[in-house]
C-alpha cells in the first residue's frame, strides 16, 4: 500500500496506485509511481531483464522488470518504479505512452491468471460464441472498453439534456402487464398467485401515459425493455430506450425535445453537433427510398416510370384491371451494366421472394454511337418508351435500370431493399444522416381476421384531417406518429396519444377490439383516462442502436456488456436453464418438454 501523500491529485489515483497507465505525462518523468493493471505482454530482454506491458483501462505502459519475476500474460499486478524516457531509438510512436517506460520496477502479483482463451487485442479475430462465453475477457479489449464508455457518455448527455428541458426521471415496473407494442412478451410466473403471470414490459408505454394522468408533466427514463422477438443485428430481447412523454405538447414539441437530446448525445459522442434534423413524410420516404427508414448517406433514389408506361402495350408494365394503386418504379444502378446474367437472375429471384411478380432489367449500352437498351424486354418497348425510360431515370451508358411494376407499396419496398443491398454501406460508417419521418399511416395492413393492424400502437392519435376516414377508409388514415431514422436504422418512434374516450373507442372499433377486450387488456389505462387525462405525446429511441452507430459497429451486441447470441442464449451463464423440480413446484409450473441440453 502507498501512503495518502502519494495520491497527490493525479487522476485515477487511489490508495493502491498513484497514476493510470494511459494518463502519464512528460511531467511525471523522474517520479516514483505505482500502477495497477493486467500484464498485456511480456518480452524477455537478455538473461536478466524482461519488458512487461502493463494495461489498465486507460492504456498501456512498458515496465522494465527483473527477468526472474513471474508475471505472465493477464496476471494482475501492481508495479512500483520510476517513470523515465526510453533510450533514444527505443520509442514506440504507435503508443501514446511510447516515449516512456517504468524503470527499476518492483512487481507485486495481486492475482495470477490462466492463459486467456484469446489475446486481449483488438486485432485478434475471435468467433462470437467464444467472445460471449468469455465476455469478461472480451470486454478487456480496448475497442470494447471504448464502446461501453462511449455508451456511458451517450447516457450522460441524454440525462443532462432531459434534466435541462425539465423532464423528471421516474422508474416504472419491470413486473407488469401486457403492453401494446405488438411483439411477443416474456412472462414471469407469480409464486404468490400460482397460475398467474406478470409480463415484462416491451416498453413503459402505458406506465408513462399513466404518469401523464398523474400530472408529472414531463417524464423520462433510461428504460430497459423486453421483447421476445427474433434477434438480429439491431435487435436483442433486452434493450434500452430513452423513453419520454410530455403533457400539453404537440408533435413539433416532441420532435424538438428528441432532436435536442439526440444531437447533444451525438456531440458528446463524436465531438461534432449535427445540423438540425430535416423532416420527410412517410409517403415521400416510400416514394423516393422505398422504405420508412431511408438511408440518406447515398442518393440512388427510386424513379417513377408511371407516366412513361401509362398507355403501354408491354403487359408486364401495364396496370392490371381494377388495380387499386399500381406503380412502375425503377432504380438505377451506376455501372450495373457490367452485371453478369447470373447476378441479374439472382436479383429477379430476390424480387420474387419479396413478393413482386417480377423484376425487369435494362442495361444501358452504346453501339455505333447510339445509346440503346440491352434487355429481354427491349424489343417490346416503343421508341417513346425507350427514350422515356432513359430520360426519366437519368441512366447513362454503363448503368443498369431495374424496374418493378406492381402494387405501389410493394414495388417501392422491393426496390428500396435493392437500393440498400446494391448501394448501401455498414450502418456505423459516417457520415451520420438523421431524418424525421412523419405522418405514418395509422394502420399497416390487416390481420388474419381482416382487421387493420396499428402501425404504431392503438393509442396513437389519427391525423386531424383524416379522423372521418376511420370508419370509411382506414387504410388511408394518417396518424400523428413519427420515427427518427439514422443511416437507415430506425432509432425511435413516438406519437401524439389519444386522450379522448370517444376517439379511442372508434380506433378500437376499427381494430376489431371489442369494449370487453379493451377493458380486459388496457382497462386500467382507460379507467385512468376517465379521471382527467391531459393531451400528451411522447417518444422512445433505442440507446443500443444510437451507441452502436456512434461506435462504428454494425450490431448492437458490440455496445451491450452481456448480450444474447442470435439464438437467444447466454454462453457465459448458460441461460436459459432448466429449473429444479422444487423451484417449478413453488411456482405452480409443470413443463411438458425437457430443457434442451446445451
Ligand atoms: P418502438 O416499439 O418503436 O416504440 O420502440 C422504440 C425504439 O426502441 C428500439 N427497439 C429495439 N432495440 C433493440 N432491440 C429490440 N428488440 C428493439 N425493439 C425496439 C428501436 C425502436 O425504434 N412505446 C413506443 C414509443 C412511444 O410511442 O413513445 C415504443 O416502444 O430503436
Amino acid at each position: 500500500m502507498i501512503s495518502e501523500g502519494a495520491r497527490d491529485g493525479a487522476p485515477g489515483a487511489t490508495s493502491m496506485r498513484t497514476h493510470l497507465c494511459g494518463q502519464l505525462e512528460d511531467g511525471d518523468v523522474g517520479r516514483f509511481i505505482r500502477l495497477c493493471g493486467w500484464v498485456s505482454r511480456r518480452r524477455e530482454h537478455g538473461e536478466h531483464l524482461a519488458f512487461v506491458d502493463l494495461r489498465d483501462h486507460t492504456g498501456t505502459i512498458q515496465c522494465v522488470v527483473d527477468g526472474s519475476v513471474d508475471a505472465r500474460s493477464e496476471y494482475v499486478v501492481a508495479v512500483t518504479g520510476t517513470l523515465r524516457r526510453r533510450p533514444e531509438g527505443m520509442e514506440n510512436p504507435n503508443l501514446a505512452t511510447g516515449g516512456w517506460e517504468v524503470g527499476d520496477c518492483e512487481i507485486e502479483v495481486l492475482a495470477t491468471a490462466e492463459p486467456p482463451p484469446f489475446a486481449v487485442e483488438d486485432r485478434v479475430d475471435v468467433d462470437e460464441a467464444t467472445r460471449l462465453r468469455y465476455r469478461y475477457i472480451d470486454l478487456r479489449r480496448p475497442r470494447m472498453q471504448a464502446n461501453l464508455r462511449l455508451r456511458a457518455v451517450v447516457n450522460a448527455a441524454l440525462r443532462a439534456a432531459m434534466d435541462r428541458m425539465g423532464f423528471c426521471e421516474v422508474e416504472t415496473p419491470l413486473l407488469w402487464s401486457p403492453t401494446p407494442e405488438g411483439a411477443r412478451e416474456f412472462a414471469v410466473p407469480s409464486r404468490l398467485h400460482p397460475g398467474a403471470f406478470y409480463v415484462l414490459p416491451q416498453s413503459p408505454q402505458l406506465a408513462k401515459q399513466l404518469l401523464m394522468v398523474s400530472g408529472m408533466d414531463r417524464y423520462y427514463q433510461i428504460a430497459r425493455c423486453l421483447r421476445d422477438e427474433d434477434l438480429r443485428a439491431d435487435r436483442q430481447f433486452e434493450f434500452t430506450q430513452l423513453d419520454m412523454e410530455a403533457s400539453f405538447v404537440n408533435q413539433d414539441d416532441v420532435l424538438g425535445f428528441v432532436s435536442e437530446s439526440v444531437l447533444d448525445a451525438a456531440e458528446a459522442a463524436t465531438g461534432e453537433r449535427p445540423p438540425p434534423i430535416a423532416r420527410m413524410t412517410w409517403a415521400e420516404a416510400l416514394e423516393r427510398y422505398g422504405t420508412d427508414k431511408p438511408d440518406l448517406r447515398f442518393a440512388m433514389e427510386l424513379v417513377d416510370l408511371g407516366e412513361v408506361f401509362a398507355t403501354t402495350e408491354v403487359r408486364a408494365f401495364a396496370a392490371p384491371q381494377g388495380a387499386r394503386r399500381h406503380a412502375v418504379k425503377a432504380l438505377v444502378v451506376e455501372g450495373g451494366a457490367s452485371f453478369a446474367r447470373s447476378r441479374l437472375d439472382g436479383l429477379v429471384e430476390t424480387a420474387k421472394a419479396e413478393g413482386a411478380k417480377g423484376l425487369a432489367w435494362f442495361k444501358v449500352t452504346e453501339g455505333d454511337g447510339v445509346v440503346g437498351l440491352d434487355s429481354p424486354l427491349d424489343r417490346f418497348l416503343s421508341e417513346t418508351e425507350r427514350t422515356g425510360l432513359l430520360a426519366a431515370s437519368g441512366a447513362v451508358v454503363g448503368d443498369l435500370v431495374l424496374v418493378v411494376s406492381d402494387e405501389h407499396r410493394l414495388a417501392c419496398t422491393v426496390l428500396g431493399r435493392m437500393r440498400v443491398a446494391l448501394g448501401g454501406r455498414p450502418v456505423g460508417e459516417g457520415p451520420y444522416r438523421y431524418v424525421w419521418v412523419v405522418e405514418f399511416p395509422m394502420f399497416d395492413g390487416v390481420d388474419s381476421a381482416g382487421h387493420p393492424v396499428p402501425a404504431h400502437h392503438p393509442f396513437t392519435m389519427p391525423h386531424p384531417d383524416d379522423l372521418d376516414l376511420l370508419e370509411t377508409d382506414p387504410a388511408a388514415v394518417r396518424s400523428q406518429a413519427y420515427d427518427l431514422v439514422l443511416n437507415g436504422w430506425e432509432l425511435g418512434s413516438g406519437s401524439v396519444r389519444v386522450h379522448r374516450a370517444d376517439i379511442q373507442g372508434r380506433i378500437f372499433a376499427a381494430l376489431g377490439i371489442s369494449a370487453e377486450q379493451a377493458e380486459a387488456r388496457f382497462g386500467f389505462l382507460l379507467d385512468a383516462f376517465r379521471y382527467g387525462a391531459p393531451p400528451h405525446a411522447g417518444f422512445a429511441f433505442g440507446i443500443d442502436r444510437l451507441a452502436a452507430i456512434f461506435s462504428g459497429a454494425d450490431t448492437i451486441r458490440e455496445v451491450i456488456a452481456f448480450p444474447k447470441t442470435q439464438s437467444g442464449a447466454d454462453p457465459l451463464t448458460g441461460a436459459p436453464k432448466a429449473l429444479s423440480a422444487n423451484a417449478l413446484a413453488d411456482l405452480g409450473i409443470k413443463t411438458t418438454v425437457p430443457a434442451p441440453e446445451r
